[in-house]
């Protein structure tokens, strides 16, 4: 880096620095233990000093992430109002180390370039389309009942159900967006193909968090680490994977088209409309783009659901009085117990409740960044400059106890959860996840009585997205 853009650097942190400080009496944090403090909140993803923060300073904290790098953590209702209600970009200092994993997608795209993008794949996400996915999510989740059943028998057993519901979800989603047929759960040979992606996907997901250790902020001293070396492989492998599936699907159409079947497929899947949205606008949407929302897709709605549907699972398990009446409740609507239909899913009222107190209780994205484009003044009063980057901490909002009488109170429920925000940059993916978790826990429940092992609760890691540190352990009884 040239000398002068790190002494620009140094003063404009030093400056954003000075500002933060003077933010507010009530968030005054001592510069040498918020240095060290935060780097470790960053590095071991401990929820529990994150907690500690947010109960010591109830609206917002400061913290060192490198040398020359300042953000502001924020978790208070009236602030996340503020900074939810503009328009500044994604905190680049986060967001460009996706970009070598995913491309340039929905996620990571700013201003016309995102807008272009956003309404060509909205129609990806729409009630038909939606409606379509149902019966091969049940389809995904019977097949983990089936394994369930042949581990458990008649008896009480512990099972970690999250590497299960990890590959059901991997399943569901090459299904929906690929109408890929993995058979990722059963069949021995591409199982351990879809293990090493998700695997890959993991460790994407970790490298990239390890990248916030400030020796590794500069591309190069990173691409040359071995963290750098071992991203590269693995960024390599998925856009393989990727590349693949594109290429497969265009030649089909060819051949299709070239037989005379140019009828639309019945049920389309995402590829569908992002290759339609492509021929519609040619050269403004590339074959780069189209293979960075295909990755995009992919890494967004894995982890979340994985996540979501387990932390959904174990708060019902601890919750059991809950558990029977969303059991009772999806009883009495799917009556036959073979299939779910839209409609259905609607009338679960009592299940969805749970299902958004579950994730106010544990957000799977824990929090967003935003760098902020113009000087910030909150509701109070204090003002944060430009350029630096806020972090909107979900988890601390949702654990406020200043917001919450008792913010570890699990069910019933406050049903306020702000786990897909964002005004102008909203989660695409939310209507697919709310029908995925209906359906999931739905038949989960129908079959299995879950109940939490005291021995292994569970411990979560505050990473890009929420993980469990050992896995989730639960006492799994097959209902006659
Ligand atoms: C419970 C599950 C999910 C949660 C809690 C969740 C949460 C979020 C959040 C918080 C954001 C905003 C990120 C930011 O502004 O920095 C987001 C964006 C996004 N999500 Fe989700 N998500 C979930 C499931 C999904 C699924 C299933 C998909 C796709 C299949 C998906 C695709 C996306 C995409 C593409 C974006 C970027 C949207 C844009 O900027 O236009 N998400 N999600």
């Amino acid at each position: 880096m040239p000398r002068n853009a790190c002494l620009c650097d140094l003063i404009q942190a030093l400056d954003q620095l000075a500002s933060v400080r003077g933010l507010s009496p009530d968030c005054r944090v001592p510069l040498t233990s918020f240095t060290l403090f935060s780097l470790q909140l960053l590095q071991d993803g401990k929820i529990e000093k994150l907690e500690e923060l947010v109960e010591k300073y109830p609206c917002a904290f400061p913290y060192w992430v490198g040398p020359f790098q300042a953000f502001f953590y924020i978790y208070d209702p009236d602030y996340a109002k503020t900074f939810l209600g503009r328009t500044d970009p994604k905190s680049k200092y986060l967001y460009k180390f996706l970009i070598p994993c995913l491309g340039n997608g929905l996620v990571n795209l700013e201003g016309s370039k995102w807008f272009q993008h956003r309404c060509l794949l909205t129609p990806g996400f729409n009630v038909n389309i939606l409606k379509s996915y149902i019966k091969v999510m049940a389809h995904s989740v019977n097949t983990m009942l089936g394994k369930w059943e042949k581990i458990c028998g008649t008896q009480d057993t512990v099972v970690e159900v999250f590497e299960h519901i990890n590959l059901m979800t991997l399943d569901v989603l090459m299904k929906c967006a690929f109408s890929q047929e993995t058979n990722c759960q059963i069949s021995r040979s591409s199982f351990i193909d879809i293990l090493s992606l998700l695997s890959l996907l993991a460790t994407m997901i970790f490298m990239l968090k390890q990248r916030l250790n400030f020796l590794h902020h500069h591309d190069i001293i990173f691409k040359f680490s071995p963290q750098g070396h071992r991203l590269q492989e693995l960024v390599k492998i998925l856009h393989q994977y990727t590349e693949k599936v594109i290429q497969d699907r265009k030649k089909l159409l060819k051949d299709e088209k070239k037989h005379g079947n140019t009828q639309k497929r019945k049920d389309q899947d995402y590829l569908d409309i992002i290759l339609s949205a492509q021929a519609e606008n040619g050269n403004s949407f590339s074959d780069t783009d189209l293979r960075s929302e295909v990755n995009t897709f992919i890494l967004a709605g894995h982890d979340t659901m994985a996540g979501s549907i387990s932390w959904l699972l174990y708060h019902l398990a601890l919750n059991p009085e809950h558990q029977e009446r969303c059991r009772q409740e999806i009883r009495g609507i799917l009556r036959d117990r073979s299939s779910i239909t839209w409609d259905q899913l609607g009338e679960m009222s009592y299940t969805t409740m749970c299902i958004k107190e579950s994730l106010r209780l544990a957000p799977p994205i824990p929090s967003i960044s935003r760098e902020l484009s113009k000087p910030i003044t909150f509701p109070d009063g204090r003002s944060l400059p430009a350029g630096i980057t806020v972090v909107l901490s979900i988890w601390g909002l949702h654990h406020n106890s200043a917001i919450w009488e008792n913010p570890k109170k699990q069910l019933p429920f406050l049903q306020v959860s702000l786990s897909f925000p964002g005004v102008c940059r909203n989660c695409i993916g939310q209507h697919f996840a709310m029908v995925k978790l209906k359906v999931a826990i739905a038949l989960i429940l129908l079959h299995f009585k879950v109940s939490p092992d005291p021995t292994r609760p569970l411990v979560f890691l505050h990473q890009i997205v929420l993980k469990p540190k050992n896995g989730v352990h639960l006492h799994l009884k097959k209902l006659p």
